[in-house]
C-alpha cells in the first residue's frame, strides 16, 4: 500500500488571536500541529496547556503537540491527558525519555520524539522503539519562517529506511521550512507528514494549501516510487 502523505499546519503562524477561526481555515488537514515554547528550551515564548485545551475544544482535527520545553517528564502527560492525539517531546530535553512515552501512551495519545537538526538519529534507534512518531526538525527550533535545512534528510533516509525494514515503526515527521519548493525532496526521502506553518496560513487559501501541499508530496512519493523500481 503507498503511503499516503499527511499535512499538519502548524499554528504558529496564525492569528493568536483568532485560533479558533485558524482550526476552521484549514479544514481537511490531517493534524493540526501546536508548538508549545517555553523562553527556556527555545528562545521564544508561546503558549501552554490552558490555551491547547482551548484549541482542542475548537476542533476535530487531531491535535499534534510539539512541546520545545525543559522537563517534559513534568509536562507532556497533561496534555496527552486534555486529549492531544500525539505528544512529542524534545530528545535533548527529556530525562528519562522511555518512561515519558510510556506515560504519555498510558494517558491515551500516540508518543513523538523530536531531534534538532545537529541531534544524529543513530544513538536513538532503540530508544524510537518505544515511539509512536520521529519527528526531525528541519530548521533550529522556535521560529517560523525559517529556511529548510537539506541535510537534515539523512536522517530522514535513515529512519524511512528501518520502518521499511520492519526495525521501527514510526510515523516519520519533518517540521521547518516546508513549502512547494522543498516538500519534494522530503517526500522522496521518506517523510510521512509534513508540517507547515507560514506556507499554509501565509496563503491566501490555507485550506487549499493544504491540498496543494499533499498533492506535491504524493507526486514526489510515487515519483520516487516509480524509480526504485525501475
Ligand atoms: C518551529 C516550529 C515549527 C514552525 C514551522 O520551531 O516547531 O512548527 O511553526 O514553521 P514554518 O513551516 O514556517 O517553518
Ligand atoms: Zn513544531
Amino acid at each position: 500500500m503507498p503511503r499516503t502523505p499527511m499535512i499538519a499546519p502548524s499554528i504558529l503562524s496564525a492569528d493568536f488571536a483568532r485560533l479558533a477561526d485558524a482550526t476552521q481555515a484549514v479544514k481537511g488537514a490531517d493534524w493540526l500541529h501546536v508548538d508549545v515554547m517555553d523562553g527556556h528550551f527555545v528562545p521564544n515564548l508561546t503558549i501552554g496547556l490552558p490555551v491547547v485545551k482551548a484549541v482542542l475544544a475548537s476542533t476535530d482535527i487531531p491535535v499534534d503537540c510539539h512541546l520545545m520545553i525543559d522537563d517534559p517528564d513534568r509536562w507532556a502527560v497533561g496534555y496527552a491527558e486534555a486529549g492531544a492525539h500525539n505528544v512529542t517531546v524534545h530528545v535533548e530535553a527529556a530525562a528519562d525519555p522511555v518512561k515519558l512515552a510510556h506515560d504519555i501512551r498510558a494517558a491515551g495519545a500516540m508518543a513523538g520524539l523530536s531531534i534538532k537538526p545537529r541531534t544524529p538519529f543513530e544513538p536513538y534507534v532503540e530508544l524510537l522503539t518505544h515511539y509512536d512518531t520521529l519527528l526531525v526538525m528541519s530548521v533550529e527550533p522556535g521560529f517560523g519562517g525559517q529556511e529548510f535545512i537539506a541535510d537534515v534528510l539523512d536522517k530522514v533516509r535513515k529512519a524511512r529506511a528501518k520502518v521499511d525494514a520492519g526495525e521501527l515503526r514510526v510515523l516519520v515527521e519533518i517540521d521547518g521550512g516546508i513549502n512547494a519548493d522543498t516538500i519534494e525532496q522530503a517526500a522522496e526521502a521518506g517523510v510521512d507528514c509534513f508540517v507547515a506553518g507560514s506556507a499554509v496560513y501565509g496563503a491566501a487559501d490555507p485550506a487549499k494549501a493544504v491540498g496543494a501541499l499533499r498533492e506535491r508530496a504524493r507526486t514526489a512519493m510515487r515519483q520516487a516510487r516509480e524509480t526504485r523500481t525501475m
